[in-house]
């Protein structure tokens, strides 16, 4: 990136053709994704997410019930009408565009096989437009790898998008980037409102993305180190009554005790621990607040301790 700064002219919305194959051969290796398909880099993926029913001009957008707030956010920007859906889209009312969150934020969940197969079944028959968030699939916590929506496609990628991001994948936050790739018809689409509304990524931050695309020690570390997390907090936080529930991936613990979320809020607190109350992701998490692992290494054996010397539990 920084070989790069140098960059006045315009970069090309499109993404260069370093990074372009940089993202297909990243699909194929870690997503399965076979068949015609096509990529556009994006200015991290909080953008996609909050546009993307205004940019395929989706008129009724399903999300799950425990989300992102984003999904939310998009369709009332976009005008669009929604619905929060469960896991099981054999029971989904049509739509012309659903969310699917894998490894999820807040909950860590992750969708099985059979489960991605009936998200895919569900858009072949209602012909809804799929749009997988599969930003934390790089993060499993156990043994068991996530898999991504297309990888139960069979090389058929109509209407199927996934959504990727090195916010997560690479720590560049910062430098927002990140990547949607699918179905190659409705990524000319998105590229053609997108050229036009000057969605586009730096060149430095697109050379910046090639390279780290191109590398996965990083990502392996990094994801060693959210399960050294994950175990520390785990174990702190069952020692004085929580459960964790439903996390196998990603970046978060969620955690009850089968008390309000704010009373949870309130029980980390006065060991100066911030939490997220678990309504902030929909009403159905009332009872569960989200852990993040994004604490450093120190910070979260500080946090551990903390909570294992309590003797105000319960
Ligand atoms: C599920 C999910 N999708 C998308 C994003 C957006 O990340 P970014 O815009 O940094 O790529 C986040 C960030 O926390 C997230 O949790």
């Amino acid at each position: 990136m920084i070989a790069a700064a140098n960059s006045p002219s315009y970069p090309v919305t499109t993404g260069t053709p370093a990074l372009r194959d940089a993202i297909k051969k990243w699909s194929i290796d870690n997503l399965g994704i076979k068949g015609d398909f096509d990529v556009i880099p994006t200015i991290g993926s909080k953008e996609l997410v909050a546009w993307l029913p205004t940019l395929l001009q989706a008129k009724h957008v399903l999300y799950p019930e425990i989300a992102y707030p984003t999904y939310l956010v998009g369709a009332i920007m976009g005008g669009a009408t929604h619905e929060s859906v469960g896991i099981d889209a054999s029971k989904w009312p049509p739509a012309d565009l659903a969310w699917v969150n894998t490894p999820s934020n807040p909950t860590g969940r992750v969708h099985s096989r059979s489960e991605l197969q009936a998200v895919v079944d569900y858009s072949r028959r209602h012909k809804t437009i799929i749009a997988s968030d599969e930003c934390y699939i790089s993060f499993p916590a156990g043994s068991s790898k996530p898999i991504s929506i297309f990888e139960v496609a069979d090389g058929d990628n109509t209407n199927l998008l996934a959504v990727h991001s090195l916010s997560k994948r690479s720590n560049l936050a910062g430098y927002r980037a990140a990547f949607v790739v699918g179905d190659s018809a409705l990524i000319a689409r998105i590229l053609e409102v997108r050229k036009h509304a000057g969605m586009m990524v730096p060149l430095p931050v697109q050379k910046a993305m090639t390279a780290a695309l191109a590398d996965e020690v990083h990502v392996q570390e990094q994801a060693e180190r959210y399960r050294a997390r994950r175990a520390v907090l785990q174990s702190a936080i069952e020692s004085q009554g929580f459960r964790v529930d439903e996390t196998e991936a990603g970046l978060y613990l969620w955690v009850t005790r089968g008390e309000s979320d704010w009373d949870s809020v309130r029980w980390f607190v006065q060991f100066g621990i911030l939490v997220t109350p678990g309504h902030f992701y929909g009403e159905a998490g009332n009872r569960h607040v989200r852990i993040a692992l994004t604490a450093t290494d120190e910070q979260i054996e500080t946090a551990a301790r903390r909570i294992s010397e309590s003797k105000v539990n319960k």
